[in-house]
């Protein structure tokens, strides 16, 4: 069941609203054993990577593509870091309307950019940052009369929210620290709203803090003030002036939250040890949660025993040009069994 059909009670939806899916939502949450024992908590991990494109965007993108159909829109339109221009134009394929991607020429990994041209979108390199693709997205589609399916676009956060609530079903409770990386924020802000959508119905009693890292190169809400040049190995929060940093603001401040960055070197160091020590590869911006719980435990600022959702909201298989510059070559032998058996002693 997707997300439109499992939470419709919930979502703005109407009988006029098609029933798009692709699978999307009800993904793992996952308890991480040998990181929370290093760690001293208990930490689970929302497998985002599992969603039909790879990322959390689908959640909000089935929403906000079903809603433009609703409306007659001609085509979509977004501005993308490489998760929402590969949701955008799965969806787009299979609802049968043309997608126009704008990226940022040769930030985009490598996986991302095969599915969007997989599916058949018109993608268009820009040569800026996404920040200034997004103005021109959104200018575009405001001219033509387009879908802008980016996060302004309010039902891509609403969508967005069902990650809270399967969250929340999942452990009966909302766990003490929400732990979710940060670019546009948007996701932030829309955990926040379902948290609090479903304080307020009554399923849950306590809201979590939200703990929001970004990138230290592209730190915007860290250092309060937008960053005219961010860089991050972790490309999709390569984001330097965030459209929800008002919403995103709110949810920290509400919450008791924080924002904090760690660096390209924490990212990939969480990302290596996700992988070999939970058997979970999620992309770079998605370990800054997990870089930024590692920083806490250093500085002494990691309570004990809490419990901890992480949003690994990307897939590893998304870029593996930089999981393969952290990582050696595979042994190569001959196809002689003394060679193998060689090999393994070492
Ligand atoms: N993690 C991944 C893997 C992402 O792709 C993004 C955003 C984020 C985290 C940050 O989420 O923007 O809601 O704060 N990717 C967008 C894109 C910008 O174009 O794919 P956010």
């Amino acid at each position: 069941m997707g997300v439109i059909e499992r939470y419709s009670e919930l979502l703005p939806v109407t009988e006029k609203t098609p029933k798009l899916t692709l699978g999307e939502g009800s993904t793992p949450l996952v308890h991480l054993d040998n990181i929370s024992e290093m760690l001293g908590i208990e930490l689970w991990a929302k497998l985002e990577g599992c969603n039909p494109s790879g990322s959390f965007k689908d959640r909000g993108m089935v929403m906000a593509v079903a809603k433009a159909l609703e409306s007659g829109a001609k085509a979509l339109v977004c501005a993308s870091t490489g998760n929402t221009s590969a949701s955008a134009a799965a969806y787009a394929a299979a609802a049968n309307v043309p997608c126009f991607v704008l990226l940022p020429a040769g930030k985009v990994a490598l996986g991302k950019l095969a599915q969007a041209l997989m599916y058949g979108a018109t993608v268009i390199a820009v040569n800026g940052n996404f920040d200034r693709a997004l103005e021109m997205a959104r200018e575009a589609a405001e001219k033509e009369g387009y879908a802008i399916v980016n996060s302004v676009n309010p039902y891509r956060l609403w969508g967005q929210r069902s990650g809270a609530w399967e969250i929340c079903e999942a452990l009966g409770k909302a766990p003490d620290w929400h732990a979710i990386p940060v670019g546009n924020a948007g996701n932030i802000s829309a955990y926040w709203a379902g948290y609090k959508q479903y304080q307020e119905l009554g399923k849950i009693d306590k809201l979590p803090r939200m703990m929001g890292f970004q990138a230290a190169g592209a730190a915007p809400l860290v250092t309060g003030e937008p960053c005219p040049n961010p860089e991050t190995v972790a490309t999709a929060i390569r984001i330097g002036n965030p459209v929800s940093a008002h919403l995103a603001k709110e949810a920290v401040a509400m919450s008791s939250g924080e924002f904090n960055s760690v660096t390209d070197e924490e990212i990939l160091a969480a990302q290596l040890l996700l992988s070999s020590k939970g058997g979970i590869f999620a992309e770079p911006a998605s370990c800054a949660p997990l870089a930024g719980l590692i920083k806490f435990k250093k500085e002494g600022r990691l309570p004990r025993g809490i419990t901890a959702v992480m949003i690994l909201t990307g897939n590893g298989l998304k870029d593996p040009d930089t999981a393969m510059s952290q990582v050696g070559r595979p042994l190569e032998i001959g196809d002689s069994l003394e060679e193998l058996l060689a090999v393994m002693k070492k």
